[in-house]
């Protein structure tokens, strides 16, 4: 109805469509996801973090053998991201649970394993039946929600809200940064404080302050996306590579683009191109690299380096001022993206921002509904 369609242009404020509206939120979403959360300052000058919806368990969670993290599409790359910085945090190992496979193998669940169901909506039915394996197996369930008092909140023993503000959009994209958020204060909550890891956890902390500010920056590559959607608009596939905090970051990017813009996209780990990924490598097909500065840089660089070799159509995503570094032949042979360099372990929230970009643009230059793509569903609460 007249009405309904009023109702709607209300909420979108000055944008066109939800998708559009949420991306350009999040500087505002990640605040309110840190809010009361993040301590700096004080007599002590101490930094922490009080997460209210975990304190009876945080030790528990610190003494377990293994933390289990579950989840479906956007929220398993979400834990995914937040994977290494919880492994080095907390010496504790992590391994990853695609939902609908861990229920389908019956895989081994032990009383002693954290298990941490990672879901936007809280309702995925995938997800809340892995949640029901874990508690018949006597697992600690810990839920990452943006949704209070959904299924998954309700039946966890203990939980952190996500807070990002109801999220419309059916690609899901101000969760998935919180959810990254999220997690990283998970990691600085159940770390021991030991004075080694003192340096290291104050500069998360900083770069969690500071991450509104690094997000309102990228948010700014806006138009440069734009651009780029309209060189890319007829091209069948796309492929993203990345490793290390930024494997979640080729997974999600590829992800945004095939759900929203109807392209086959598809994620890789870079440690795998030369097994396989490498043959598709002609002149024709877009390649986009994530090779921001971290630990695993100049292995990106080699990699853009075999791909470059190929004839590769490369489009790189790399930190501000790294232009030449990450280009080998000069900026003819390859399209860069600069985007600001933050915490390593922060740095997939920048990073999947121009992707969510260019998947939104792509997906109105190809006209097709970015708000609710064909046969998909915000929530899927069937199996
Ligand atoms: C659906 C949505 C995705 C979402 C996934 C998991 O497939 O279309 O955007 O990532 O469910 O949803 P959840 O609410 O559990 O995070």
């Amino acid at each position: 109805s007249f009405l309904e369609m009023e109702v709607e242009q209300i909420n979108k404020g000055k944008y066109e469509h939800y998708m559009q509206k949420e991306i350009h939120e999040q500087p505002e979403s990640l605040t309110t996801t840190m809010r009361g959360r993040l301590k700096r300052g004080g007599s002590t000058k101490a930094k922490t973090v009080l997460l209210g919806g975990l304190k009876d368990h945080i030790k528990s969670i610190r003494r377990s053998r293994r933390i289990v993290f579950i989840g479906c599409g956007t929220s398993y790359n979400a834990a995914l991201a937040a994977r290494p910085i919880i492994e080095e945090l907390s010496g504790v190992p992590v391994t990853m649970e695609i939902a609908s496979d861990l229920v389908d193998r019956q895989g081994p669940i032990y009383r002693e394993d954290t298990a941490v169901f990672v879901s936007q909506s809280g309702e995925t039915a995938d997800t809340l039946l892995a949640l029901d394996y874990a508690l018949e197996n006597g697992a600690l369930c810990v839920g990452i929600t943006n949704t209070v008092g959904s299924a998954i909140a309700r039946n966890t023993h203990c939980g952190i809200h996500i807070n990002a503000g109801c999220e419309i959009g059916v690609a899901s994209t101000k969760a998935y940064t919180s959810q990254i958020v999220v997690m990283a204060m998970l990691a600085l909550a159940i770390g021991d404080d030991a004075i080694s890891s003192q340096a290291r956890r104050e500069a998360i902390i900083d770069g969690l302050f500071d991450l509104p500010n690094k997000v309102r920056e990228v948010l700014k590559l806006d138009q440069e996306m734009k651009e780029l959607a309209k060189l890319l608009i007829a091209e069948q596939s796309l492929l993203v590579f990345g490793r290390g905090y930024n494997f979640a970051t080729a997974l999600e990017g590829a992800l945004k683009v095939k759900e929203v813009s109807l392209m086959h996209s598809e994620g890789m780990l870079a440690g795998e191109m030369k097994h396989g990924p490498l043959a598709l490598v002609d002149e024709n097909l877009p390649i986009i690299v994530i090779a921001t500065r971290d630990a695993c840089f100049s292995k990106q660089q080699s990699v853009i380096q075999q791909l470059h070799a190929r004839k590769g159509r490369l489009i790189v995503v790399c930190s501000k001022g790294d232009a030449a570094a990450v280009c080998p032949g000069g900026s003819s042979s390859c399209r860069v993206i600069e985007v600001p360099q933050v915490e390593d372990c922060l740095q997939p929230v920048v990073n999947i921002i121009p992707l969510q970009l260019l998947a939104y643009h792509l997906t109105v230059l190809r006209g097709y509904n970015v708000d609710q793509p064909r046969n998909l569903a915000k929530s899927v609460t069937t199996q």
